[in-house]
This record gives structure tokens, C-alpha cells and sequence, in this order.
């Protein structure tokens, strides 16, 4: 039920009292019993605890729906504009006015932070206008010289198309984009929409950045890891490219952040708007459950406003709770519609980044006439995706989001609750094109009780690993680069020794904190360090081949498809490749090399179909596997070489793995002996339920539900680990039965941390404890 409201005069969201809301305070039919519980954040779903370094650097630094492949590119449908619409569209938009001052602003100065609220044609159109600004002064530019980050893969996808729409050029002419694993780009490519991580590994190769004219940060404000690094990296290059010009653009109002990191301090250009009011509901209670509130809150919305038009935005949690939420909806929308309770037909449309190119461009267009459309989508449609004609919106007020859990030792996404700012964001996107309303499935209290004002930077809620061997790969130090002001907000000490620690662990760096060889050629790979040591060594133990399958299966989303309705079919066909006690890793090398027969190498096609198998997966694995294939050969590291022994290719996983190694206590239950985490064998394994159960596994990830499982595990002989890192793990005989056990000897506390001898401070309080 909605009952509270407030009248937020800071913010540009117009906020008041409605009669619905008041007919809900008065205990009218409007959606749902009350909250039995105080449970916001009652996660029906899932909890994911993810190994940091289990993925590929982008999708795990990433928005938890980050697609791990390219989708729109060339499927994109064709747009129905003509060029004159499109112009007038061009023309309409807020940023057009200001076109002349911001190049004249730009121009003049290295830094500019523009804001403006979404869809003002920020990330369309201002690339644009420099593009001509440049093309018009006739300077020769450097190939791409123009680029523009997003956080988000589907983003610098669907944008550059855009863009190269609005130009009337091909995508890869004039306009293109690089994201990992795909560049459309050509020698004629001036301006280029680019991921933030395909940047940082440019910078990494060119410090200097001296070819680049402009580089635009695009949606700042999300704060991702790589959005953070990029400001220290630009800040840094600056200093030593005198021409460079860089742009910060945000969507909500952190510029004096922005503005205050760098020196002199940066014009500000603001792009204003009026948005529409919107009328903004709580529920009266916290919400059992989100999607069941959600579902409900849609059909009412529909059935009261009847044939008036006005399309629906749910802002959902992930990708599960999205395809649940659409499933039901659709269904109990056919229900009421055969009932006769609701009149016209909903079209419900699902928005993720693991989506399907064509499923997402879906949601752009209009729906049939007399339909409404509803669009469940997760924080992805908050600023980086603007749909017109929405009019409702229904807030969750969750996310999934990337968290370190400090005793896992990991990375764990978790639903959580969005900011205050986030919230605002969401509220904001009913009122773009007329007076909207915005429910949120939260009460009024909980927004200002429960609610951050804005999102903790992922920086400050993930491992370091990553962009430490980035910096050591630079010639950077961490520790120092957070006491020479690089970092907009510095992390810990401790959140940097962690990183270091797993890099040590890796063999990336010394005891000293210094890069290895092993971590030089892994900072070369666009692969999280776990996935790049393991490909080193995979060299080593003569399997690279191999290798480099495993990890282009573990850079896609899950290969297995289980539905519920024929799990045990699913498990069927999932045991042909697997066999006991042995590892999942290998059953993902088996799946790979039996769909891929030898002849499909020129194809591309899958040779074999299975039933629960996501061919879609596989075939971006595949395509994965090349690239790192060629990147791998280009460092000299030997491909082709070959064991038949199943053995190197564990010892290469568990080498890559030696974090996590874990210790059965019972059955499937398993406790890891670097952080005590304790966890159990995830069903769909080969090792769930061994008559004989292995001793000691690593595993990929860990994965939170009712309770932690271990997903991806491979069985491993504690010799080998002590074998490899004598330094880190011991051997010793226990039992009755001699059997050999695995103990930890020792782990380095602070690597490459400034040693601080003694340092002497008055206490302040001195006088007054005595
Ligand atoms: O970046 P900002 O949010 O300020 O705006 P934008 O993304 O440049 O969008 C400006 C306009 O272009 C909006 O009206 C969008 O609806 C439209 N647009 C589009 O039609 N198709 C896209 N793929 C992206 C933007
Ligand atoms: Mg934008």
C-alpha cells in the first residue's frame, strides 16, 4: 500500500501528495497486503559470492549484468528515421542550444566537467560536436583520437550505432567503438565509444596518451573501479601531454567532486532541463516480496489507467528476478485480461546486459497501439539507456551489487539497496516526456532511514587486485598513488595489502611488492589475474591448448542450462562430461571440445547441439578463446604444445586457484584454508555427492543462496599445492590411515606497503585521561 509522501525541494523531482495516495493511506484496494517485516532487502533470490579474479577483468569489474560479449553491433535493426527527423530530434534536445559554448569552453581549457540529467544528449550528441569542431579546423587527427568511456559494454555498443545513425556513416567508418574482445574501428574511425577497462589498457601501452586529442569520461558519476582509475590515469597524462583535452560528463550533481581532483579547477558546464513533475508514492510498509509487489503494482497500474497510454519501467534486481518478474507478469496479465479485469494487453520486456541484441533493442520501439508496455529492467535503464514514453515507473529500491565480503575474502554480488541519488535517478526517468509517477515499493522512512545518499564507490566495495597489477604494470605504486591524491577517494591500506596479498599469491609480486616476470606478462592480458595466471600456467605444465579453453568458458555466462521443470534431464546430459572424483573445469574443456569438432574450426559452427547447453555461450567462448589464443602467441607463449595428462591441466587450474583452496570437513561440505570460509559442493558439480569425497578442491567461485556453495571446483592432490608453493602451504601425514593434510605456513601481511618506522603523536587527549 503507498502512504507517506514528502515534497523533496532539493530535488528536481516534484514530489506531492497524490489521491492515490491517499485513497492507499485510507486502506483501499491498491496492491498488496502490508510488510509483515522490516525486510527492504528481503534477497528472494540470490546472493552471489564470486571469486574477484574469477572473470575477465571487465565483466567482473562490471555492473553485475554486463554483458560478457558484444550484442548490438551489426544485428541492430535499421532506424525508420529519415534525416530530417533525425535532425529536428538532434536539434530538440537540450544540449543543442549550447553546442557553440561548450566547444568554446572545451577548447580552452584541459578539463571540463559537464552535467546534465539523462537524455539531455550528453553522450550522443557533444562527442559529436566536437568531432565536427575538429573535422571543421582541418587539424589531422591520430586514428580514434576522439574517445568517449562508457562503463558499460551494451552502452558504447548501442551509442556508437547510434551515433553512426545520426551521422548517416557505417559503424567502423568515421564512428566506431572497441570494447574487449571486439573493435569496430578502421584507420577512418575519428571518434570512438569505448569501455573504460579498453582504455585503461591502451593508457597502459601509451602513458602519455599523445594520441589522443579528446577523451570524454562518460557517466562519471557511477564510480565504477575503472571510472576511478581513469581519473588518476588522465590526471596523470595530463602533466605530460599538453594538447590532451578531457571531458568529465555526469548525469546527477557529484561534479564538485570531479571539479575539486583536479587543478587548476575545471570550468563547469551545466545542461539544464525540466524535467516534468513527478508524482512520487511509497509503499506503507517494507515489501515481502519485491517481485511479487512489483508484478502487482504493474497489473494495478495498467488496470487503472486503462486505454490511457504511458508506458511502465520496473527497475528489478538481476537477471533472474527480471526474467521471473516478466514470466509472471505475463501471465497473470493473460489471466486478467481472459477475465475481463484489464482490457488491453501488456507487453512485458526484460533489460540486461546479458540480453540478447535484438531482445534489447526491443524495448526502443513503440508498442502495438492499444498495448502498454512494460519494461523490467535492472539499474542499466537509470541513466545509461534513456526509452521514451515511459510514464511509470516502479522502484524496487534494490540493486545487485558488487560487494568485498571481508570474510569470504571475496567479492560477493548482493542485492542491495540503491542510493538515495539512485533512487532519485529512477524516480526521474517517469518525467521525461510528460508529468509521470514513480512507485516505490519502499516506505517514505526507509528513504531517508535506510537509503545512502549516494552509491560507496565500487573502488571502496571491491578487491584491488586488479587495478594494483595494472598501476605495478605502469611503474606505479598503489600505496602511493593513494598518497599522491590519484584516487578520487583513496582506498585503505588494508583493502590495498589484500590486493597485494592475492597478487602475491599469484606469484605476481615479490615479497617485496614488486611485479614478477609471471606478473608482467599477466598485466598484458585483458583477463583477471586469476584467469591470466592460470594461462601461464597452462604453459607450463605444457597445456595451454587446453587452458585457454577453460578460460574462455569461465568469460561467459554459464554454459549449462537448467531449467526446473527438467532439472534432472539437464543433470543427465551434464554427467556425459563429467565423471567422478574430477573437476568441472575439465567437464567445460570436454563440453568445448565436443561441440567444436575439428571441422567446425573454419565455420565457426557448432559441430553438435545439446539440449542443455547455451550455444550462444559457447560460440562466444570460442570466439574468446581465438583472441586470447592470438594475444597469447603474440607473446611468445606457445599454444600449440600439448599433454594428454588431465594432471598439468589440474595443476595449471589449481595453480591459478591456490587462494581458494578448500579442505572437505564433511561430505559435500567444504572450509577454505586461506579464509575459513565454508561452503558446500553446488549440485550441479561433478564432485556433489562422491562416494569417495576428495580431500582437497579449489574452486572458481562462491555463490550465496540459503547458503554458500562452491561452484566450478576441481579435485587437487595437496602435493601439488605444497609443491608449488612450499612457501605458502605444508604437507604433513595424519590419521590412522596416513593420509596426507595441507596446512598453511605462512602469508605476507603487507606487501610493498611504505614500511613506517616508529611514529611519535601527541595524544590530544593526553591532559584530560592522565
Ligand atoms: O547522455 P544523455 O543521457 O545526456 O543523452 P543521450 O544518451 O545522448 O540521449 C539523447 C537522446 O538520444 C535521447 O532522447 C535518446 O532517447 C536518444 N537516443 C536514441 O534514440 N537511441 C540511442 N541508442 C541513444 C539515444
Ligand atoms: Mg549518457
Amino acid at each position: 500500500e503507498f502512504g507517506s509522501m514528502r515534497t523533496a525541494d532539493e530535488h528536481p523531482v516534484e514530489i506531492r501528495e497524490s489521491l492515490m495516495a491517499r485513497k492507499a493511506r485510507e486502506g483501499s484496494e491498491i496492491v498488496n497486503n502490508m510488510a509483515r517485516q522490516r525486510a527492504l532487502l528481503k534477497a528472494k533470490t540470490d546472493y552471489t559470492v564470486r571469486n574477484p579474479t574469477a572473470r575477465p577483468t571487465e565483466a567482473a569489474t562490471k555492473e553485475p549484468d554486463e554483458p560478457a560479449d558484444d550484442r548490438m553491433g551489426a544485428q541492430m535493426p535499421e532506424t525508420t528515421q529519415t534525416r530530417q527527423q533525425i535532425r529536428a530530434a538532434q536539434q530538440a534536445l537540450p544540449i543543442f542550444k549550447m553546442r557553440q559554448g561548450i566547444l568554446d569552453t572545451v577548447f580552452a581549457s584541459p578539463v571540463t566537467v559537464v552535467v546534465g540529467s539523462t537524455g539531455s544528449g550528453k553522450t550522443t550528441q557533444l562527442p559529436q560536436y566536437i568531432l565536427e569542431a575538429t573535422n571543421m579546423a582541418g587539424k589531422p587527427l591520430y586514428p580514434g583520437s576522439i574517445v568517449c568511456t562508457q562503463p558499460r559494454r551494451v552502452a558504447a555498443v548501442g551509442v556508437a550505432h547510434r551515433v553512426a545513425v545520426e551521422r548517416g556513416a557505417v559503424l567502423g567508418g568515421e564512428v566506431g567503438y572497441s570494447i574487449r574482445f571486439e573493435d569496430v574501428t578502421s584507420d577512418q574511425t575519428k571518434l570512438r565509444y569505448v569501455t573504460e577497462g579498453v582504455l585503461i589498457r591502451e593508457l597502459m601501452t601509451a602513458p602519455t596518451a599523445a594520441k589522443y586529442s579528446v577523451i570524454i569520461i562518460d557517466e562519471a558519476h557511477e564510480r565504477t573501479i575503472n571510472t576511478d582509475l581513469l581519473f588518476g590515469l588522465l590526471k596523470q597524462a595530463l602533466g605530460r601531454h599538453r594538447g590532451l583535452r578531457v571531458i568529465v560528463m555526469s548525469a546527477t550533481l557529484e561534479a564538485e567532486k570531479f571539479r575539486a581532483f583536479f587543478s587548476p579547477t575545471p570550468p563547469l558546464i551545466e545542461i539544464k532541463t525540466k524535467p516534468y513533475p513527478v508524482e512520487c508514492l511509497h509503499t506503507i510498509g517494507y515489501q515481502d516480496d519485491y517481485v511479487d509487489s512489483a508484478v502487482n503494482q504493474v497489473l494495478e497500474i495498467h488496470r487503472a489507467q486503462g486505454a490511457c497510454p504511458g508506458d511502465v519501467l520496473v527497475f528489478m534486481t538481476g537477471q533472474e528476478d527480471i526474467d521471473a518478474t516478466c514470466d509472471i507478469l505475463e501471465q497473470r496479465a493473460a489471466e486478467l485480461l481472459a477475465d475481463g479485469t484489464i482490457a488491453h494487453p501488456l507487453l512485458v520486456l526484460p533489460m540486461y546486459g546479458m540480453l540478447k541484441a535484438e531482445e534489447q533493442m526491443r524495448i526502443f520501439s513503440p508498442p502495438p497501439p492499444g498495448t502498454r508496455k512494460v519494461i523490467v529492467s535492472t539499474n542499466i535503464a537509470e541513466t545509461s539507456l534513456t526509452v521514451d514514453g515511459i510514464v511509470h515507473v516502479v522502484d524496487t529500491g534494490l540493486a545487485k551489487l558488487k560487494v568485498f565480503s571481508a570474510p569470504l575474502g571475496m567479492d560477493a554480488l548482493k542485492v542491495c539497496p540503491v542510493s538515495q541519488a539512485s533512487a532519485m535517478q529512477r524516480t526521474g526517468r517517469a518525467g521525461r516526456t510528460q508529468p509521470g509517477r514513480c512507485y516505490r515499493l519502499y516506505p517514505e522512512t526507509a528513504f531517508t532511514g535506510d537509503l545512502l545518499e549516494s552509491t560507496v564507490p565500487e573502488l571502496h566495495r571491491s578487491n584491488l587486485a586488479n587495478i594494483c597489477l595494472t598501476l605495478l604494470k605502469m611503474g606505479e605504486s598503489p600505496h602511493a598513488w593513494a598518497e599522491t591524491g590519484l584516487f578520487l577517494d583513496p582506498p585503505s591500506k588494508e583493502a590495498l595489502n589484500c590486493a597485494m596479498r592475492h597478487l602475491w599469491m599469484l606469484e605476481a609480486v615479490t615479497d617485496e611488492g614488486r611485479l614478477t616476470r609471471v606478473g608482467e606478462v599477466m598485466a598484458v592480458f585483458p583477463l583477471d589475474p586469476v584467469l591470466s595466471r592460470m594461462l601461464l600456467a597452462g604453459e607450463h605444465y605444457r597445456c595451454l591448448s587446453e587452458v585457454l579453453t577453460i578460460i574462455a568458458m569461465l568469460s561467459v555466462p554459464s554454459v549449462w542450462y537448467s531449467p526446473a521443470q527438467a532439472a534432472e534431464k539437464a543433470k543427465a546430459e551434464r554427467q556425459l562430461f563429467q565423471s567422478s572424483p574430477d573437476s568441472d573445469h575439465l567437464a567445460l574443456l570436454r563440453l568445448y571440445s565436443y561441440v567444436f569438432r575439428e571441422d567446425s574450426r573454419t565455420s565457426g559452427k557448432p559441430k553438435r547441439k545439446l539440449q542443455f547447453v547455451n550455444m550462444q555461450n559457447m560460440v562466444k567462448a570460442k570466439k574468446i578463446r581465438e583472441q586470447i589464443r592470438d594475444m597469447a602467441k603474440k607473446y611468445g607463449l606457445n599454444p600449440a604444445t600439448t599433454t594428454l595428462r588431465e594432471d598439468n591441466i589440474k595443476k595449471a587450474i589449481a595453480r591459478a586457484l591456490l587462494i581458494n583452496v578448500a579442505e572437505c570437513e564433511t561430505g559435500n561440505r567444504y572450509s577454505s584454508l586461506l579464509t575459513g570460509a565454508k561452503g558446500v559442493i553446488h549440485s550441479t558439480s561433478a564432485l556433489y555427492d562422491q562416494n569417495v569425497a576428495s580431500r582437497y578442491i579449489v574452486f572458481n567461485e562462491l555463490v550465496q543462496t540459503k547458503q554458500i556453495y562452491l561452484r566450478t571446483v576441481t579435485a587437487v592432490d595437496p602435493n601439488w599445492i605444497s609443491d608449488m608453493r612450499p612457501d605458502i602451504f605444508r604437507t604433513g601425514s595424519t590419521g590412522p590411515v596416513t593420509r596426507k593434510s595441507l596446512a598453511l605456513a605462512a602469508v605476507p601481511d603487507n606487501l610493498g606497503a611504505p614500511s613506517v618506522g616508529p611514529v611519535m603523536v601527541a595524544s590530544r587527549d593526553k591532559g584530560r585521561r592522565a
